[in-house]
């Protein structure tokens, strides 16, 4: 399908219903007991966020001619990972916010007790999603590989060790490069294995193919961080759903803050052509994939 700004909006429309119809299925209903952690767990997961990390999964499933619904298991997994790492990294150990997708946060509108245990058990649910879900690969060993890449793409080596790398930084001047390393792994990991996880779906894949699809990953995913980082400095409350400026309020190390405003938006603006070379060896099936990586560093919120 060729691809402009008009249909890269519908189809963004469409894979965010897709996903939020399949996440509404695997989220427990909110009067199955416990209540309370059900009702957190579905507030969390179901608020208006923009749905990235599904969207590339279907993106890269659709750039590979792969029937979406083989990585609609894939895109809510990463997506419930996704809400269960906002949800800890708002808590008052963490980041310490109040607003979350124009929300109070999970622990603001339930209880911090409760906040924990609904990521804790968002954690849980999208590995159950991932090893059980019939609708995707036939095949066993692939789908061991997704758990096993989605297990340590979130974990200490991944998204959660970012998380202890951040909080290990406050206060602190990073270098880039270990800036950089905060970042990849804390943002990159997650969005990396979005690419992965759909690629582990057909088995049509050369090596050659593979890593080109994981160089753009790792491209975007630092973009996508390196953006949200400027836009802490440059965008509004309103729009971003979150408090505007937090950053520098809590002394977070950021892109902007260590290199300034325009060194980071020539960086977004470089890794996103970084991200465009890797998928050269593609046709116009990967344009899909290329708006994205346009949409990381231009986006609003
Ligand atoms: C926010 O992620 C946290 C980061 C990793 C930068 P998103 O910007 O994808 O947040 P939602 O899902 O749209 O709320
Ligand atoms: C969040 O980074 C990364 C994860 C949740 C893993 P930030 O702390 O910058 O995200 P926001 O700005 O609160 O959304
Ligand atoms: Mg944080
Ligand atoms: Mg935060
Ligand atoms: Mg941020």
């Amino acid at each position: 399908m060729k691809i402009d700004a008009q249909v890269f909006e519908s189809l963004v429309a469409k894979y965010q219903q897709r996903v939020d119809a399949a996440l509404n299925r695997w989220l427990p209903p909110s009067d199955v007991n416990p209540l309370r952690l059900h009702q957190a767990m579905r507030y969390a997961v179901l608020a208006p966020g923009k749905r990235v990390r599904p969207i590339l999964v279907y993106a890269t499933a659709s750039a590979l001619g792969i029937e979406l619904d083989r990585v609609d298991g894939a895109a809510s997994a990463v997506e419930i990972i996704h809400a269960y790492s906002l949800i800890h990294d708002d808590l008052p150990a963490m980041d310490d916010d109040d607003l979350r997708r124009g929300r109070p946060t999970c622990h603001r509108e339930f209880d911090e007790a409760t906040a924990i245990l609904a990521g804790d058990a968002l954690q849980a649910l999208a590995f159950y999603i991932l090893s059980h879900d019939p609708s995707m690969t036939t095949d066993a060993d692939a789908r061991l590989q997704m758990v096993e890449k989605l297990s340590l793409f979130s974990g200490s080596r991944g998204m959660a060790g970012g998380q202890a790398i951040d909080l290990a930084a406050v206060g602190k001047t990073l270098n880039i490069a270990e800036l950089e390393t905060m970042h990849i792994h804390k943002t990159g990991a997650l969005i990396r294995t979005c690419v992965q996880l759909a690629a582990l779906s057909t088995n049509q894949l050369s090596p050659q193919q593979f890593q080109a699809l994981d160089s753009y990953a790792k491209c975007i995913g630092l973009s996508f961080q390196v953006q949200d980082d400027i836009l802490d400095v440059t965008g509004d409350t309103d729009t971003l759903g979150k408090t505007q400026g937090a950053d520098s309020a809590r002394n977070k190390p950021t892109f902007p803050s260590i290199v300034g405003l325009e060194a980071s938006q020539e960086k977004a603006r470089e890794l996103h052509q970084k991200a465009l070379q890797a998928l050269s060896i593609f046709g116009e099936e990967a344009d899909i994939l290329r708006y994205i990586s346009a949409w990381f560093v231009e986006r609003k919120n």
